[in-house]
């Protein structure tokens, strides 16, 4: 691990000061934790998937023109960052039920949302991360009504483009959360990047022919077998080169 002064040390993830005053090092760990950390484990190798998932698919954002904080990777567990400051807002879409919408609204998982949709909370643990609405988020000051017509705009971007991404690779983009920061130029201008990372930790994905799930609930729901999924993820998108690529065409049979 890094011998640089640590900014922040979050349950997936500790933040480092980086090499210049406007950036910072995101080190993943292979921390698991759910229910608001009552649940943990350590799982050998996931910070290093995360890390590789994640970098491929912050690349490919900024390619489709969605700022964001990624600058480039170190090594296999580093990552060099724009130091943002976070707005404390998880934004979650949607676009089949699963998870806490299952419970909160006794809907039936795996029901296809009509349109992707959208739901905010507030990153606050001690109040387990409360389900909040617009109003509260313009009211208390913690974004903007700018910023969050970018953010929501940035969040359909996001998954309009990961969800054919991952249709590409036989998976189902079930649901996703990510985080949005303020970066702030020489001129003092602030910026909105989208933060955090992208990996099957803040995803929901499942093979499109078995449903079988292929993310955190692996973990959350004690089903096992989580490190092959994020593996097979990565493979899926041709980010592990020592394995073979995924291919949606059924294997021959050898003679
Ligand atoms: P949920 O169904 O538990 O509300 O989660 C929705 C999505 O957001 C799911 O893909 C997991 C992700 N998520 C996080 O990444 N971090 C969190 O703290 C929570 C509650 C959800």
């Amino acid at each position: 691990m890094s011998k640089k002064k640590i900014l922040y040390d979050g349950k997936a993830k500790t933040i480092f000061e980086g090499p210049t005053s406007d950036t910072v090092i995101q080190y993943f760990k292979d921390d698991a934790t759910a229910n608001n950390a009552e649940k943990h484990s350590i799982i050998n190798g996931k910070g290093v998937l995360n890390n590789s998932i994640s970098d491929y698919l912050m690349k490919k954002i900024n390619e489709i023109g969605i700022p964001t904080h990624y600058i480039k990777k170190l090594n296999m567990r580093e990552q060099l960052v724009r130091k943002v400051e976070i707005i404390p807002v998880e934004f979650v879409v949607r676009n089949i039920a699963a998870g806490s919408i299952v419970k909160r609204l006794g809907l039936k998982e795996g029901s296809v949302f009509s349109r992707p949709l959208i739901e905010h909370y507030l990153k606050k643990d001690e109040l387990g991360d409360p389900l909040i609405n617009e109003d509260h988020i313009v009211n208390f000051k913690w974004g903007t009504r700018d910023e969050l017509d970018e953010m929501l705009e940035y969040g359909l971007r996001i998954n309009d483009f990961l969800r054919g991404l991952f249709f590409g690779i036989g998976l189902k983009l079930v649901d996703f959360k990510i985080e949005f920061g303020r970066y702030y130029s020489e001129e003092g201008n602030s910026i909105l990047l989208l933060a955090d990372e992208i990996s099957p930790d803040n995803c929901r994905l499942w093979d499109i022919n078995t449903n079988k799930k292929m993310d955190k609930d692996l973990f959350r729901q004690e089903l096992g077998g989580l490190k092959e999924a994020y593996q097979e993820v990565a493979n899926r998108l041709g980010i592990l080169p020592e394995k073979k690529k995924y291919s949606s065409t059924k294997p021959e049979l050898v003679k």
